[in-house]
């Protein structure tokens, strides 16, 4: 008979049983059920609902269950439902009439919001360090490609020169601030929802705080009708973690475009790359691909929530059981491509020598070459059209900056000089760029050493 079996007369039809099931996928908060469940006996006892060896014959129960399911030794099955039934299912069985007291003051309601909270504790917090220890990785291969000069693309042309540490250092803001992201979510899921009941809160009188205290949780939500229909912090965390996957989906695409043959600028570790069941030379980088592939899903997950709370009423309705599947997939998602990622800059090979090949032989330095102009008196849009004409004559003529004497430069401005020579070098570029943020090597340093402590603090 069903927990709620009381009130019905036939049985559940088996299509219904199977669709309403969710312990295909909700068993994963069983943990965080089984503690939940001891803290609300733990209260029950307190406020003089159980015994003493009731509450200890429910607490030493829950915890046999713990380990049942740990050692797969727990039988699932559709007829129950979710796992909160399981769970008081296999309790009563185990103790029998005491394990009919547990549920007191407690609905499946609040305590499905309970369980999801202390999952997301647990799994934000995973999150977060997984992006710590990426953003480590960031700084020390940052660290290592100070010197590494490369072009900076816009439109996917050479723009400007900068280094292969500004381009990861770029990736590093992204992570850090999705880094903080998780954290200030993780303020958000830090709510006790328990006690709320139904909707309504209850005529017993449970110790929320108390409870609050068990878990620890840092307070105890406010309106009750509020509580169960709030999914605000699963939202939250989709909206969090795609986040995350947007930015190692351009960093995984940037890195793939670098790692074909046209570029050579990097190659991918062999451990995150698979071979073509046809092709013998080829290597695939079909982890980053992957990363990006999901990202899709992961949207997908976000869109999925927003369109589920929109438009339903107040309070619990039972639509709310398909959040599930979204926060799950996102969540393990973007855990496992954050580690991936930090797998890929840890072990990635950099080809230097390609990438300053690439950098030294361009345009680029156009930009340079018209504030050069423009330091010495000349308006910019002028610089502008002077160094632009010199670039059309070189491509014409099929010659780089480097190839044009002071001579031939003297003939677009008499303001050129000797030193032009060496403003336009890459390298002296690097240098000069005098701008808060900039490529400039002394800039990308003193950000190393500001992230290195914001890293150990
Ligand atoms: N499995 C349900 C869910 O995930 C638990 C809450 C069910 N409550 C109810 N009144 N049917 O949302």
């Amino acid at each position: 008979m069903k927990a709620w079996g009381g009130r019905f007369k036939g049985e559940t039809e088996p299509l219904m049983e199977r669709f309403s099931a969710s312990i295909g996928f909700d068993w994963v908060l069983y943990e965080y059920d089984l503690d939940g469940s001891k803290a609300h006996a733990e209260m029950l006892h307190k406020i003089g609902i159980l015994g003493v060896a009731e509450k200890e014959a429910i607490v030493g129960a829950l915890e046999e269950i713990k380990q049942e399911i740990r050692n797969d030794e727990f039988t699932f099955s559709d007829t129950l439902e979710d796992i909160h039934m399981h769970i008081e299912a296999r309790l009563i069985e185990k103790i029998g009439e005491v394990g009919k007291k547990l549920h007191t003051g407690r609905s499946r309601n609040d305590q499905v919001a309970l369980d999801m909270r202390m999952y997301l504790r647990k799994e934000l917090s995973d999150i977060e360090r997984a992006l710590f220890r990426l953003l480590n990785g960031l700084i020390e291969r940052a660290e290592k490609e100070k010197e590494t000069i490369m072009p900076g693309y816009t439109h996917m042309q050479r723009a400007q020169v900068v280094t292969f540490a500004h381009h990861l250092l770029a990736y590093y803001y992204m992570l850090k601030r999705d880094r903080e992201r998780i954290k200030r979510v993780g303020e958000s899921v830090d709510t006790l929802p328990l006690g709320s009941g139904a909707l309504a809160g209850s005529t017993i009188p449970l110790d929320r705080e108390y409870v609050r205290e068990k878990l620890g949780f840092s307070r105890v939500s406010e309106n009750s009708m509020d509580t169960v229909a709030d999914r605000d912090f699963v939202l939250e965390t989709i909206y969090a973690v795609a986040m995350v996957m947007i930015h190692l989906s351009r960093f995984a695409e940037d890195m793939i475009i670098f790692s074909t043959e046209e570029f050579s600028f990097v190659s991918l570790p062999d451990e995150l790359c698979t071979g073509s069941s046809l092709m013998p030379h080829k290597k695939n980088p079909d982890s980053l691909e992957l990363i990006r592939g999901k990202t899709s899903r992961v949207i997908g997950d976000l869109f999925s929530m927003f369109s589920l709370l929109k438009g339903l009423p107040l309070t619990y309705n039972r639509d709310l059981q398909e959040d599930k599947e979204p926060l799950f997939h996102a969540v393990g998602t973007a855990k496992d491509a954050v580690a991936i990622m930090e797998l890929c800059v840890k072990g990635i090979l950099v080809r230097r020598e390609r990438m300053e090949q690439a950098a030294y032989k361009s345009f680029m330095p156009a930009v340079e070459m018209a504030e050069y102009l423009t330091l010495r008196g000349i308006p910019f849009r002028q610089a502008h059209g002077i160094v632009g004409k010199m670039v059309r004559d070189c491509e014409e003529q099929n010659k780089g900056f480097h190839d044009m004497t002071i001579e031939d430069l003297k003939t677009y401005s008499q303001v050129f000089d000797s030193d032009i020579v060496e403003s336009i070098d890459p390298r002296m570029i690097l240098r000069n760029r005098k701008t808060i943020g900039a490529a400039s090597f002394d800039e990308i340093e003193r950000q190393i050493t500001s992230e290195k402590s914001y890293l150990r603090s």
